[in-house]
């Protein structure tokens, strides 16, 4: 049997400075105290150099990627660069990025390939909309995501998908705990089908509204293989209960 270890990932958008990375210190405390789970922070490509050198025992990771090696992609960061920078890993497929990119599954795939020509490590996201989830779409739409995004090759070394239902995201409400996992238990089928046993291997993170008052609850669900963390990634304070629950 596969034994997969819990990942507690952040995720922090927008946001965040040079003073932010302050955070970081108890964060990567927190990590330390918590060997048997794996932290990752996932930060603005302006702030990966030094969150690195802040916290050299941390992963961390962009929050985005181009499809591209390079370039004439005036505005865009490469896998490379942000390699470079010092990131680890990187998120792909993010429903911001679907939602105000207009980024679909396809581009996903190609962003999850370019980071890997890198060595870097993804984590792709997939999730429904409300209006699909209020259609009795959800399933579907996650399964259909997988299938376009998912690496041929995928294996858990360096490949972690996020269910993250748009919904859920910033808005302080979460699936009930059957709904996730009803989605977790159609994910991973869906990957055995397009990569056999390999996804034995491959975490699934919940992620949406996850805090340090529902995480252990939710890590506990079948399938859920840790938390992929927006807001409550942004403090200390909020982050390290959700390590805590994970460990
Ligand atoms: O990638 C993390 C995310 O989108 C969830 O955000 O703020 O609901 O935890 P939040």
């Amino acid at each position: 049997m596969t034994v997969r270890r819990r990942l507690v990932a952040g995720n922090w958008k927008m946001n965040g400075d040079l003073a932010l990375l302050a955070e970081l210190d108890a964060v990567a405390a927190a990590a330390a105290a918590h060997p048997g789970v794996d932290v990752a922070m996932a930060v603005p490509a302006t702030l990966i150099a030094p969150a690195v050198q802040r916290a050299p025992g941390l992963a961390i990771g962009a929050e985005d990627v181009h499809e591209a090696d390079s370039g004439a992609y005036t505005g865009s960061v490469s896998a490379a660069m942000v390699r470079e920078a010092g990131a680890t890993f990187t998120i792909v497929g993010h429903s911001e990025r679907r939602e105000y990119q207009n980024e679909t599954s396809q581009d996903a795939w190609a962003k999850a390939a370019a980071a890997r020509r890198q060595g870097l490590s993804v984590i792709l996201c997939c999730g429904e909309t409300g209006a699909e989830r209020d259609a009795g779409r959800a399933e579907r739409v996650v399964q259909a995501q997988i299938e376009k995004s998912l690496p041929e090759q995928a294996h858990g070394d360096w490949l972690t998908l996020a269910y993250e239902p748009r919904w859920a995201i910033g808005s302080g409400r979460t699936p009930t705990l059957e709904e996730i996992a009803a989605i977790h238990a159609i994910a991973r089928a869906k990957m055995r089908q397009l990569i056999g046993d390999a996804a034995d291997g491959v975490r699934i993170l919940y992620g949406g509204s996850v805090t340090g008052d529902n995480a252990r609850a939710i890590m506990a669900v079948p399938d859920v293989d840790g938390a992929l963390v927006g807001g409550a990634s942004l403090t200390a304070a909020k982050f390290v209960p959700i390590i805590e629950a994970a460990g």
